[in-house]
């Protein structure tokens, strides 16, 4: 009988390893080359002219003088710009626009900040210095930016930019009547304002043409997208159109769909003959490159007095443009985070004139968390029990809303473990009871919950003579890391070393790739590219067996294996295997490939399991009333996000995403002029972000089970998650040492001396 001897296994697999970034050095050098990086002979620089009131419009452009100016090319306008198609939805992610009227296309100014005309010039001081000498006269009519939001439409299906959405958004049991015989209720409103992006890279297109060929380099977090977009932008076929995008210096949704500036770029380019290069000020990204939509929820609660939940009722508004249908869906997580008979979640919206507000990190979930968490504080309170317990006694067995099982979920756990970490255990309930070096504590929990899935995905992989493989993927790496997760897994299944791994990404002339949103890349890539790496080594067996010399010709190729980066003989060998490099020697081929797919699970109407990630925050607060002095000065997170496959940069994902947090609890908000609508802290002066001075020590641990229903490492990514629940752990922290509920964020000094 013949024995099979196991060839040689990794013995550390890169998988689940600490691994710095691949990129790293790149970037710390300053070689990694970013959008605006890139320059082309004859390259034109454009400015957009923004529109000083946000509704009314046009009624005389002068742009005479501006076009006299040195170096000027064109003052491009409504008049004289050559046509721009409007796109529409395409399926899946090919052509998501958020607004989707193309720039110039009429005399109607809907928002402050939007492009009425656009300078090109030779240098971008040239275009600047005529941007602002372009005229324009307006009719103006009185903006509405009113802050309080009242639903100002009822049918029962909207259209939204994803497609349809019901209002009535998920119902079970009779939530009313069950709400109104519950023996203790809980009814608030709480307000999330609006918050933009703000990532240090600015947006910006460099647009060049070649005949009916349109390259463009931008910072998408969606390259394939932002083609479909284009394509029908430009009436294009979308091979005629490549985006290209190395590197993002962070995007938190802002790049994920096309905004104005690009095609403008486009057309100017089209019409000059020249590449054309628009790089937005900050100012510009505030007033018409998306914002998470300003939120108002009203949270119903209702329980027994041992702590259970018999109703849940959650209705929310948010703000939209008079261009879009932007859906925030705060009702994202409601319908299967707690376990409740009667529940009832129905959104409205309410039209602005502001810019189209756009997903931004977690989006839905994170205002909608933040509401629903704060109301189980409160009730918790009101009840007089541990908010930990409160959600232990609600826990569901199955996703209540769809009626399956989750796929993994262990949320309990991560309570407990919190607990734990933490010093959950020393918490005096009492108001302003716990004091440290004459400091007042709050302590503070919430849970938190985001959508895990997989949107479809392709790669390449080859591996080389020299012994070196490369990854190719048309997805993005935002700051994520997704550079060293494709490296990460194609040195798994190819044995090859972290090291000798080329990864390619950010270019549409790759097999597509995902959108880098809703923190699914890394769940999504996985199966792509071990299919891919399975398909090159199938090649290399093939040609391991046939090539004459070869040390294993006259075999066949399905008794040959191949483990790490070497080729063995299944049954019955003894030496250490051939490595692949020496067989394409051998056979005098640089390289063999091998293509790989993997399936959307996304949007999937009839799921099999729920497959949701799940965590909690613990957050500690220090107030000093003397000096009206509030920090955020410990933070312990738990997550259950599958497999971990890099900690190193999944533990950096939360702490970003907590750092976030702490800035949306108590510092962010864009707050629009009433006067004239424009948003008036449209600055990283006055806009305030946390920053290092405001981060304390943040613990995070990961519970790493892995959730093979979305790959076969259980891996399902993180991003999004840490963000989502966290400011209600603070506003109930800050009530802990304050006595003061606050539902409107930011939480502002004010609140705390009433
Ligand atoms: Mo995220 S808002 O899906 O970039």
């Amino acid at each position: 009988m013949q024995t099979t001897q196991t060839p040689q296994i990794p013995t550390s697999s890169p998988i689940g390893r600490a691994t710095p970034r691949v990129d790293g050095p790149l970037k710390v050098c300053g070689l990694a080359k970013y959008t605006s990086d890139f320059n082309f002979p004859g390259q034109l620089y454009a400015v957009p002219v923004e529109a000083t009131i946000a509704n009314g419009r046009i009624i005389e452009l002068h742009t005479a003088a501006a076009e006299k100016m040195p170096g000027v090319r064109a003052i491009l306008h409504r008049q004289n710009i050559d046509k721009i198609f409007r796109s529409t939805l395409g399926p899946g992610f090919a052509g998501i626009c958020i607004e989707r009227r193309p720039p110039f296309e009429d005399d109607v100014v809907s928002y402050y900040g939007q492009y009425v005309a656009l300078a090109v010039a030779d240098s971008f001081e040239s275009a600047k210095a005529a941007a602002d000498a372009v005229v324009v006269k307006y009719a103006e009519e009185k903006p509405n930016v009113e802050k309080y939001l009242e639903a100002d439409e009822d049918p029962a299906t909207v259209m939204t930019s994803y497609g349809p959405e019901r209002r009535l958004q998920s119902e079970r049991g009779d939530a009313a009547a069950a709400f109104a015989s519950a023996p203790v209720k809980h009814d608030q409103t709480y307000v999330t304002p609006a918050e933009t992006h703000n990532p240090i890279e600015l947006q910006g297109t460099t647009a060049m043409w070649d005949g009916d060929n349109l390259t463009i380099y931008e910072e998408s977090q969606g390259v394939f997208n932002m083609r479909g977009v284009l394509a029908q932008m430009f009436g294009l076929p979308k091979e005629n159109v490549r985006v290209i995008t190395k590197f993002v210096g962070s995007g938190f949704g802002s790049k994920l769909w096309p905004w104005t500036h690009c095609p403008l770029a486009v057309a100017a380019a089209r019409q000059l003959g020249k590449p054309v290069k628009l790089v937005l000020s900050r100012k510009m990204t505030f007033q018409s490159a998306g914002h998470r939509a300003l939120t108002q929820q009203r949270v119903r609660l209702g329980a027994t007095a041992e702590g259970k939940l018999v109703s849940l009722q959650h209705d929310y508004v948010y703000h939209r443009s008079m261009l879009d249908d932007y859906h925030e869906n705060c009702g994202e997580a409601t319908s299967f985070h707690y376990s409740v008979p009667n529940l009832r979640v129905e959104f409205g919206r309410a039209r602005r004139n502001i810019g189209t507000p756009s997903d931004m990190r977690g989006p839905g979930a994170v205002p909608g968390l933040y509401a629903t968490e704060s109301a189980m504080n409160e009730l918790a309170d009101q009840l007089k029990i541990d908010p930990v317990r409160l959600r232990v006694l609600n826990e569901p067995n199955i996703d209540e809303g769809k009626g399956i099982l989750f796929s993994s979920r262990h949320y309990i756990e991560c309570l407990e473990q919190g607990m734990e970490k933490f010093g959950w255990s020393k918490r005096n309930p009492e108001i302003g009871s716990m004091k440290r070096d004459g400091q007042t504590l709050g302590w503070g929990m919430a849970g938190a919950a985001w959508i895990a899935a997989r949107f479809a995905a392709a790669a390449n992989v080859e591996l080389r003579d020299d012994g070196t493989a490369r990854v190719a993927c048309g997805t993005q790496d935002i700051g994520t890391g997704t550079y060293t997760i494709l490296a990460q897994l194609t040195s798994q299944r190819t044995g090859v070393p972290l090291e000798k791994v080329e990864v390619a990404l950010g270019d549409t002339s790759l097999p597509e790739g995902p959108i880098s949103g809703g923190s699914m890349v890394t769940g999504s890539v996985v199966p792509a590219v071990f299919a891919a790496a399975d398909g090159a080594i199938a090649s290399l067996l093939t040609i391991a067996a046939t090539t004459p010399g070869s040390p294993f010709e006259k075999r066949n190729p399905d008794e040959l294996s191949f483990e790490n980066g070497r080729v063995f003989v299944k049954a019955g060998h003894t030496g250490g295997g051939v490595p692949f490099a020496d067989l394409l020697r051998r056979a005098n081929i640089r390289l063999v490939t091998g293509n790989g797919k993997s399936e959307a699970t996304f949007g999937n109407p009839k799921p099999k399991f729920s497959t949701h990630s799940f965590g909690c925050h613990f957050v500690e607060v220090t107030w000093q009333p003397e000096i009206a002095r509030l920090r955020v000065s410990r933070v312990v997170t738990v997550m259950d996000a599958g497999r971990i496959l890099n900690p190193l940069a999944g533990r950096n994902q939360i702490e970003g995403a907590v750092v976030m947090g702490i800035g949306m609890a108590l510092l962010e908000h864009t707050t629009y002029d009433p006067q004239n609508g424009a948003p008036i802290n449209s600055n990283l002066a006055d806009y305030i972000v946390a920053v290092n001075a405001d981060s304390p020590p943040i613990e995070v641990h990961f519970l790493d089970y892995p959730d093979k229903e979305i790959n076969e490492l259980g891996a399902r990514g993180i991003g999004e998650i840490g963000l989502a629940g966290f400011a209600a752990a603070v506003t109930a922290a800050v009530h802990h040492a304050t006595g003061v509920r606050v539902r409107e964020l930011p939480v502002k000094i004010e609140n705390l001396l009433a």
